[in-house]
């Protein structure tokens, strides 16, 4: 090889490397380019002997994205070509590397034996892998599914499918265009098709999280999406699946169907249903608020810091962790169901001996769902089918248990399933069948016989060695095994005279020879063909037992749901119990009244017992807009947060942590805060921060729960405060809203407002002072809160002592100026001299409004007090 390479002419190379046209091309080549031109949009991967190697541009490709060496290939004609391989062993861990980087992967095998293959072996692509068509149990999360989703937008309307299909959970819906992105969020795909109007609706940055691609074919009309359905699941109408009027929806799932077609290439008898989602019954929580009340991930450090989700889940299965998250992802709005999980959750909780021993059951429980979706698929392996086995094992005793909470649990045993894989598979069963450890002996007849004479056979061999030495009276000679010769008789050289005649000698050692004999090639013939006989027939037998449990799998799939649900329930009583958690009384009204609420995340990341709790109180009618004001790090976003969080929690069936709560069910919850943590950059900042704002007055409802932290903050003084006084306004006089709000804030002036609007209340976290320290008491109390705080943190900061003891002076000074005007404008606007701030009255009212505290370095602070000093001189003198 390095020998002809380097005849070849350097010139004649370097043309050769360019094109490979006008030149005999190796069958091996064109049989490549023949592959490549049917899959031109997907890398490639061609498996070679132990490699899975690429080409050309995807070998580019590839190397660059596994940073793996790039090398060159002779392919016939002079011509070379770039290549990249990777091991086959460790295909899993690469195909991870390659779709995360949004890649659509070809796997390309031998599809005949290279050992019986004249000329090249035959080959072809047996699927193309995605981030939302991935099988490989290493590369899927067991805690979340995996979906594959495709979403078509009409005019106003979008429909939005999705697909698990390592579940084959099937969904589908239409819904209002501006909902596509939030729908989107709360299913979490890892991988979204879009017609060219929905990816145009969506903006660049919503692509966060999951691959994005452009349908390839076009949209499918609403004719041809009906159609596809219909032939997939052999019905005359879509009013089975429910999608029969809403043709957005059908579209849609038509779509996610033959992007799996396409990768799985080839049909898919594990997708037997299809389920169209309603509007009705659901909490509409949108993404703003997910990230806000750090329900998945959390707003500072994303991988570990804790999580609402985190704090709930105590599940012990995958099926339970899954549908714990899927809950937390939709709340609900449906009384009844509601208070059915919840009557779970409280069973559980009163009986911690069976909730004990259900955990230990449910810790045993594998994914069911992904087991048995793998044996419909034909993909499963006799290890998968004993470990459902076992899973089915669990039944009795989760029945059992449940039944002892008194807990209602719709778990049915299907014992007529694990009787047939404990009869038909093997005890510590292989990977993969067709190497004879598979099947039980005693299953199937054919295959019992086949393996009595093959270990007849083998025991005629491995009998052979003594009859020989007693025969031949040579005491050392060997019987033994190689891939070349087979089977054959080893004497060593001093023995070499006493071979018989009739012995063929095969191969020279340096220390003796080989022989075969007729009989032992007849045996060893024997012993072959077994072996080629039993890896068919036990490969069809096992087929076989994976097409009966497979008529099991609607049965299997149901009780997974139900065992889902039990380890759901189950898990939320240990988190109540945990955590001092209780049962939040739900109803259809609008009030919201929480005593002695916590925030259950806070309380876990700061230990048992450091949390203050505090009441909450709101209603349409009547308190309906609380304002909160206090210094930074009093707890404002903590509480009103909380807030939102208990209603959250409760929606979707847990306890909660509070002394007791009684909660009107909340349509939307509605979340905005303008603190600099968000996004980076003043201007945008305060556009995002008004859009969104925006949002909330044109969706919200009487319904809904809205959460406002420090808006306006993006912006002047005086455009912030003015926005935040008119939201405010709005969502109190707007016949339409009325809806329950929380509003933080650090400006004082807001304080005014409840004044003004007659169900607008104002509370204020308590601090104290002790010794002139500031002291967070973490309490809200009512009242707004009628100093600044600027002075401490003035203190805190760092500025000199004769500063801030002049700045002292100077407030007393200022509070009383303001307290002594009987009729300036201050005056209905209650004591707090920050809000004659507002008034204009002096220069250095006006200037002292105009500092934006929030933003003065330590420096700045002390020359600013410098100037208004000397204003306030002026002033007065
Ligand atoms: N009710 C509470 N009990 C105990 N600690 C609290 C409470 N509320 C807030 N905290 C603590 O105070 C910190 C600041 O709270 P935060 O709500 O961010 O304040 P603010 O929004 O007023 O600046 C929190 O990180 C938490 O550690
Ligand atoms: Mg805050």
């Amino acid at each position: 090889m390095a020998h002809s390479s380097a005849k070849v002419p350097d010139a004649e190379k370097a043309e050769g490397a360019v094109t490979t046209r006008n030149r005999r091309l190796s069958p091996g080549r064109r049989q490549y380019l023949d592959i490549k031109a049917q899959h031109p949009d997907a890398l490639l991967l061609v498996r070679m002997g132990d490699f899975y190697e690429t080409f050309d541009e995807d070998a580019q490709v590839m190397a660059d994205v596994l940073d793996i060496t790039l090398t060159a290939r002779d392919v016939g004609g002079g011509a070379s070509s770039p290549l990249a391989g990777i091991p086959y062993h460790s295909l899993e861990a690469y195909l991870g590397r390659l779709i995360s980087a949004g890649l659509k992967v070809a796997i390309c095998e031998q599809t005949s034996d290279p050992a019986t293959a004249k000329g090249i072996v035959d080959r072809a692509v047996v699927r193309l892998v995605t981030p939302g068509t991935v099988l490989e149990p290493g590369l899927l999360d067991n805690g979340r599914n995996n979906y594959l989703a495709a979403a078509v937008v009409d005019g106003g309307r979008a429909g939005i499918a999705y697909i698990d299909i390592t579940t084959s959970e099937f969904v589908t819906r239409d819904l209002p265009l501006d909902m596509l992105r939030d729908e989107l969020d709360a299913i979490g795909p890892a991988e979204v098709i879009l017609d060219v109007a929905a990816d145009q609706f969506l903006y660049e940055d919503d692509t966060t999280g999951y691959v994005r691609r452009r349908m390839t074919e076009g949209r499918l009309d609403a004719e041809l999406a009906g159609e596809r359905l219909r032939r997939h699941f052999k019905t005359a109408t879509l009013e089975p699946f429910g999608c029969d009027s809403k043709p957005l929806a059908a579209m849609a799932a038509a779509s996610v169907l033959e992007f799996v077609r396409e990768t799985q290439l080839g049909s898919l008898p594990q997708v037997t249903t299809l389920r169209t989602m309603s509007d009705a019954g659901y909490m509409m929580l949108d993404r703003r608020a997910r990230r806000d009340l750090e329900v998945f991930e959390s707003l500072g450090d994303r991988d570990k810091a804790p999580t609402l989700l985190g704090t709930l889940d105590q599940t012990r299965s995958p099926l339970g962790k899954r549908l714990l998250r899927e809950r937390v992802a939709r709340p609900l709005m449906d009384l009844d169901e509601l208070n059915k999980r919840l009557d779970g959750v409280a069973s559980w909780l009163a009986e911690s001996g069976p909730r004990a021993l259900a955990r230990d059951l449910l810790d045993k429980v594998p994914d069911l769902e992904r087991l048995t979706n793998r044996v419909r698929a034909f993909s499963a392996s006799p290890r998968d089918l004993a470990v459902l086995a076992r899973g089915l094992g669990q039944l009795p005793g989760l029945i059992e248990t449940a039944k002892s909470a008194g807990v209602e649990s719709g778990i049915t045993l299907i014992d007529d399933a694990r009787a047939l894989i404990e009869a038909a598979i093997a005890d510590d069963p292989p990977m993969s069948a067709g190497g004879g450890d598979a099947i039980r002996t005693g299953f199937d007849t054919e295959l019992d016989e086949i393996r009595t004479l093959s270990g007849e056979a083998k025991s005629y061999i491995a009998g052979l060695e003594t009859t020989a030495r007693e025969n031949t009276g040579i005491k050392t000679l060997k019987v033994g095994y190689n891939k070349v010769f087979g089977y054959y008789i080893e004497v060593s050289r001093p023995n070499l005279d006493a071979v018989p005649e009739t012995w063929d000698r095969r191969q020279s050692l340096v220390g003796g020879e080989r022989f075969i004999t007729p009989q032992l090639k007849e045996y060893e013939a024997k012993v072959l063909t077994a072996r080629d006989r039993i890896s068919e027939v036990e490969r069809s037998v096992f087929r076989r037992v994976c097409g009966e449990v497979a008529g099991y799998a609607d049965r299997i799939m149901a009780v997974a749901a139900e065992v889902a649900e039990m380890d759901v329930s189950n898990a939320l009583a240990q988190a109540a119990s945990d955590n001092g958690w209780v049962r939040p009384e739900l109803n259809d009204g609008d009030a919201l009244d929480i005593k002695a609420g916590r925030h259950p995340v806070v309380e876990s990341a700061l230990g048992p017992g450091r949390f203050v709790s505090n009441d909450i109180q709101l209603s349409s009618g009547d308190q309906q807009i609380a304002i909160i004001t206090g210094p930074n790090m009093a707890g404002k976003s903590t509480y009103i947060r909380q807030a939102a969080i208990l209603v959250l929690m409760a929606q979707i069936g847990s306890f909660i942590p509070a002394g007791s709560a009684s909660i009107g069910l909340v349509d939307r919850i509605f979340t905005r805060s303008g603190l600099a943590d968000d996004i980076a950059g003043g201007q945008s900042t305060f556009m995002v921060e008004m859009v969104e704002t925006a949002a909330i007055l044109h969706q919200a409802t009487r319904r809904s729960l809205i959460v406002l932290d420090e808006i306006g903050r993006g912006t002047s003084t005086y455009d912030g405060l003015s926005i935040a006084r008119a939201v405010a306004e709005h969502i109190h006089n707007s016949p339409r809203l009325g809806c329950k709000t929380l509003f933080a804030t650090h400006y004082h002036e807001m304080t005014t407002l409840a004044d003004l609007l007659p169900r607008a209340v104002n509370f204020q976290v308590a601090v104290s002072e002790e010794d002139g320290e500031v002291v967070f008491l973490h309490r809200i109390v009512p009242g707004g809160a009628d100093r600044s705080y600027g002075v401490h943190v003035g203190r805190l900061a760092g500025l000199p002592p004769a500063v801030i003891s002049r700045a002292w002076d100077l407030l007393a000074e200022l509070e009383s100026n303001g307290r002594s005007d009987p009729d300036g404008a201050t005056g209905s606007l209650g004591p707090a001299f920050q809000l004659s701030l507002l008034s204009g009255a002096s220069p250095v009212n006006d200037a002292l409004a105009e500092i934006d505290v929030s933003n003065l370095t330590p420096l700045q602070a002390i020359t600013e007090l410098y100037r208004l000093q000397e204003m306030a001189g002026r002033d007065n003198g």
